[in-house]
């Protein structure tokens, strides 16, 4: 064939393949947007249903707690419901030691200002969680024995962390569960290392960094008699030293048809007359059968035949019990809301609460008031209605 004629010949093939190619990608491209209409169809939220911050504006924030893929926001029931919903946002996660300082003295912020940068630009309030907590720590952590190098730890940990977000903190979690269920307090790195006055000290040096931050201590359980006079006698020891601390934080993580609403209502009237605010602030309530009381999450307990019952669908009945645990809260809630300051869900919606995960990795829970597409559960109407 004639040279000319060759490359004519060619020119043509390659033609109608670029022409076939093309077609393909339109052919995918038309195909990944109709997927990704039906996703985002599928997973959006309803806009037009009431707002908890708004029904609750004259009572208390309305808050959730965010995973990192919320704060990044790939999560798209989240990044609907978010700003529609919630006044207030917890880092789940990303503002704990473990993330924010995995080396000693070498902080990872990325996570946390993208937080900080998610909430403040949709005016939202931020509650930091949390600078001293014996969970999720570093590994290096976790074993020390000298005194100076934990409070060099803790001292990092404030000025670094609270230092850096000053002004944009609305409250922080100081310190997280520092008491045992008996109401003394928890053996933990901080304790043996540090005795006794690292809580009073802790909440003194994040009062300088950060002034006009609220500061609470958080815990879980501490509605419970014993636990809560452990409470009561570590603020004192806290304010006895002049030192100041806002609030007490109630952790909230209760189970279906055993919420301790007589105890939870003794305690906020209790830790009122100490001259606190009261935040609910990790709230869920665990549908599926639990042989572990209080939230300690480095517990782990074995799967069984009956440990996932509900992983088709949650039983009417169940679904009835959920909504009526969450209206006798919010009543009292309501009841008491001179006194209460925030109440914080430990999550948006169903499919990512920490309960699918803990204390038994891989179950169905239905634990927040969103399922898992974001459509709002009969409790999200019962909890509207309490406020009449
Ligand atoms: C949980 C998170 O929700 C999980 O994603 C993580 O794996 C473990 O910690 N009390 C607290 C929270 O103060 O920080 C815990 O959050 C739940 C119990």
């Amino acid at each position: 064939m004639h040279p000319a004629l060759a490359a004519i010949c060619s020119y043509l093939i390659e033609l109608i393949n670029m022409k076939l190619k093309s077609t393909i990608s339109y052919l995918l491209v038309a195909l990944v947007l109709l997927n990704a209409c039906s996703v985002s169809k599928q997973n959006t939220a309803p806009t037009d249903i009431p707002s908890l911050k708004e029904v609750f504006k004259n009572d208390f924030l309305i808050g959730t707690a965010l995973n990192i893929s919320q704060i990044q926001e790939k999560d798209a029931v989240a990044a609907m419901l978010v700003p529609q919903q919630f006044n207030v946002v917890t880092a789940e996660n990303v503002m704990k030691s473990v993330n924010m300082q995995p080396r000693w003295n070498d902080f990872n912020f990325k996570q946390a200002d993208q937080f900080v940068k998610y909430a403040t630009s949709r005016n939202l309030k931020i509650v930091g969680h949390t600078l001293v907590w014996h969970s999720q720590l570093p590994e290096y952590m976790k074993s020390m024995q000298s005194a100076d190098s934990v409070r060099q730890f803790v001292a990092n940990q404030i000025t670094s962390i609270a230092g850096r977000y000053k002004d944009k903190i609305y409250s922080w979690d100081v310190v997280n569960e520092a008491l045992n269920e008996d109401g003394s307090m928890r053996q933990s790195v901080f304790l043996k290392t540090l005795g006794y006055t690292y809580v009073v000290d802790a909440f003194k040096q994040t009062a300088v960094v950060s002034p006009k931050s609220e500061l609470y201590y958080n815990d879980y359980n501490i509605e419970q008699p014993k636990k809560r006079f452990g409470c009561i006698a570590l603020v004192k020891e806290i304010q006895a030293a002049g030192v100041k601390i806002d609030g007490v934080g109630i952790q909230g993580h209760w189970h279906l048809g055993k919420v301790p609403f007589k105890e939870i209502e003794e305690s906020i009237i209790q830790y009122a007359a100490l001259g606190l605010k009261v935040a609910i602030t990790e709230l869920d309530i665990n549908v599926l059968p639990t042989k572990v009381d209080g939230a300690d999450v480095n517990t782990r307990t074995k799967a069984d035949a009956a440990s996932n019952p509900y992983s088709s669908g949650l039983p009417d009945s169940v679904q009835k019990q959920l909504a009526d645990d969450y209206t006798t809260l919010f009543k009292l809630f309501l009841k008491h809301k001179d006194k209460i300051s925030r109440v914080t869900f430990w999550g948006v919606h169903d499919g990512q609460s920490w309960l699918n995960g803990w204390p038994i990795p891989g179950r169905t829970n239905y634990p927040l008031l969103f399922d898992r597409k974001g459509n709002p559960k009969p409790a999200f109407y019962s909890v509207i209605a309490t406020q009449k």
